[in-house]
């Protein structure tokens, strides 16, 4: 049976940031998932033709609420807009957390004009403190004993202490950029975060949630690819067990005779990053020929 023959009620709806940073890396591991995805400039809507999914393409702050109303039955978001939603909703919310995804972190922070004299938080006491995020902000400040006020704001908030509207911010923090160039200095982590794979709490047809399986796979195989090197080397048979102790997350190496005495040919997957100060580590303990390859898809 062709794709677009399905009934639409049974193909998997997606939400996704439309343009910004998180759009960015969430396109990407749809991508890596085996999913094209061709947009058109201001196209809202994506229809995928591998899967029967379809992309909805929106902003941010719009997902956590598409998704726990069942407009989508899936999510990809920052952890910051979810879980101001869902401190919003007092805990109760309609969508819960598939999958963290590991890309596109930062952190929700608050700070303060460098030359304020406020060292720490608890220098707030009192204060008014600018935010997009007056949940997260009013749960940190609770359980801080902190008495400050926090100012409603939805974008440039980092310019309020300039403006005197406040005497601080709270805003999401990913390089620090921001910060430095409106000379504001970090004093406490409200929130860590990263993208999220959210879904509907509303029950999913079987066709549904067939698909958002498949997916959920393809997407946990792809980010584990996306971390992981497959390497191999040359190496004396007596250097085997100093260099497979060296290799980045790996248990089992593959050990090959060579032709030449002695000599064998090391391969593994390393499941976590090989830096440069181990292969050179590597080499000292005898290794040669030494390769580092990407590996494009896992499965397991
Ligand atoms: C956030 C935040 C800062 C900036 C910080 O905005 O509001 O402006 O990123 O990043 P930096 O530390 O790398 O400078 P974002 O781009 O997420 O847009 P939005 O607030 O409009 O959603
Ligand atoms: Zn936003």
């Amino acid at each position: 049976m062709r794709d677009t023959a399905r009934p639409p009620a049974d193909r998997v709806r997606i939400a996704v940031q439309k343009s910004g940073r998180l759009a960015e890396d969430s396109l990407a591991l749809l991508r890596n998932c085996g999913l094209h995805v061709d947009r058109s400039k201001d196209q809202l809507f994506c229809r995928i033709k591998e899967l029967p999914i379809d992309l909805l393409l929106v902003r941010d702050d719009d997902i956590p609420g598409f998704v726990s109303s069942g407009i989508c039955d899936l999510g990809i978001v920052g952890e910051n807009v979810f879980a101001e939603l869902q401190e919003a909703g007092n805990g109760s919310f309609g969508a819960a957390i598939l999958e963290r995804l590991g890309f596109s972190l930062c952190r929700l922070a608050i700070a303060a004009p460098e030359d304020a004299g406020v060292n720490t938080v608890s220098d707030l006491d009192g204060a008014t403190i600018a935010t997009s995020y007056p949940h997260l902000l009013k749960r940190f400040l609770r359980a801080n004993g902190l008495a400050a006020r926090t100012l409603l704001m939805t974008g440039s908030v980092e310019v309020a202490p300039r403006l005197r509207i406040a005497d601080a911010v709270c805003d999401i923090v990913a390089s620090g950029a921001t910060l430095a160039a409106n000379g504001l200095r970090e004093l406490a982590v409200v929130l860590r975060s990263e993208a999220l794979l959210i879904r509907s709490a509303q029950q999913l047809s079987a066709q549904k949630e067939e698909t958002a399986h498949r997916l959920l796979e393809r997407m946990r195989g792809a980010l584990l690819a996306q971390d992981s090197k497959y390497i191999m080397l040359n190496a004396p048979r007596s250097a085997v067990d100093r260099i497979a102790r060296l290799l980045p997350g790996c248990d089992a190496p593959t050990i090959m005779d060579l032709n030449r005495q002695n000599m064998v040919a090391i391969h593994a997957v390393c499941k976590e990053t090989v830096f440069w100060e181990t292969m050179e580590q590597i080499r000292a303990a005898g290794g040669t020929a030494i390769l580092v390859l990407p590996i494009e898809k896992m499965l397991s």
